[in-house]
């Protein structure tokens, strides 16, 4: 336990940097798995990244998840930017309302006195049903909007967990097992090599968008994440990073 706690936390976002490759890594104290508060503080430094990353006019996309609410909650208002458009980076899933994309954008967007627009697609629509839903002429428009994204603040899960939450069949669970999924960000299921396995059909950003967005910043604490967030930083050298010391420590020891 080690050089990390001698030297503090600075030296262990460092390492933590240079290990993934990445253009920031930020590491608050502590296990968001075992203490409230921690959750509290990743998002807080998660939101002073986002308002310093804002420019005036850009889109911003966000993902849904605990982690990204927990973003919206604490983000107070730094300065107003009324022609920031605020967007879900995909479609919607699943039953918590309050961990919805749209109900994360729409709060971030009221925040920060911004402009949002919302996707009225549920991702578990089929290949098909999604064409017909993009001859919508308001939902083309979104879809438009969200290929633009210039920013995109995002949460990393476990495969395991999201396919869980996505309540994927037990043949599908088994098959991503399989395949050895470890991480899943927006709708894609990577390997530990940074392979996809799976893709939830949706409209919005995809994977390759993600490549080539300019400033992502990555959102995801606990040790039991450790091995999604060292799976998608690896993937996306310019992204920003903020984790806590749990995941951080799980990661310089074991990967
Ligand atoms: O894609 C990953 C999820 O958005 C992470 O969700 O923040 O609730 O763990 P979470």
């Amino acid at each position: 336990e080690s050089i990390y706690q001698l030297r503090g936390i600075r030296h262990l976002q460092d390492s933590l940097q240079k290990k993934l490759g990445i253009r920031n890594a930020y590491v608050v104290s502590g296990n968001l798995e075992e203490e409230e508060y921690v959750l509290n503080d990743m998002a807080k430094v998660a939101s002073m990244q986002l308002q310093q990353t804002l420019e005036d006019d850009m889109v911003l996309g966000i993902t849904g998840g605990s982690t990204m609410a927990a973003v919206a909650e604490v983000l107070t208002q730094m300065r107003k930017m009324e022609h920031v458009t605020v967007v879900p980076a995909r479609g919607g899933f699943g039953r918590e309302v309050e961990k919805q994309a749209n109900t994360v954008v729409a709060q971030i967007a009221r925040k920060l006195g911004a402009r949002y627009m919302l996707l009225h697609a549920s991702d578990t629509l089929s290949k098909e049903a999604l064409q017909s839903v993009l001859n919508d002429p308001a939902i083309k428009k979104v879809v438009e909007t969200i290929k633009t994204t210039r920013c995109l603040v995002f949460g990393i899960g476990r495969a395991d967990e999201m396919a869980r939450r996505r309540e994927f069949s037990q043949d599908q669970i088994d098959m991503l097992s399989r395949q050895r999924a470890v991480a899943e960000s927006f709708g894609f299921y990577f390997t530990r090599e940074g392979t996809i396995v799976h893709e939830i059909e949706t409209l919005g950003i995809n994977f390759n968008d993600f490549l080539k967005m300019e400033h992502a910043i990555g959102v995801a604490g606990g040790a039991r994440k450790a091995e999604a967030i060292f799976t998608i930083a690896r993937l996306k050298p310019s992204m920003v990073l903020v984790t806590d010391e749990a995941a951080a420590m799980e990661i310089m020891k074991h990967f």
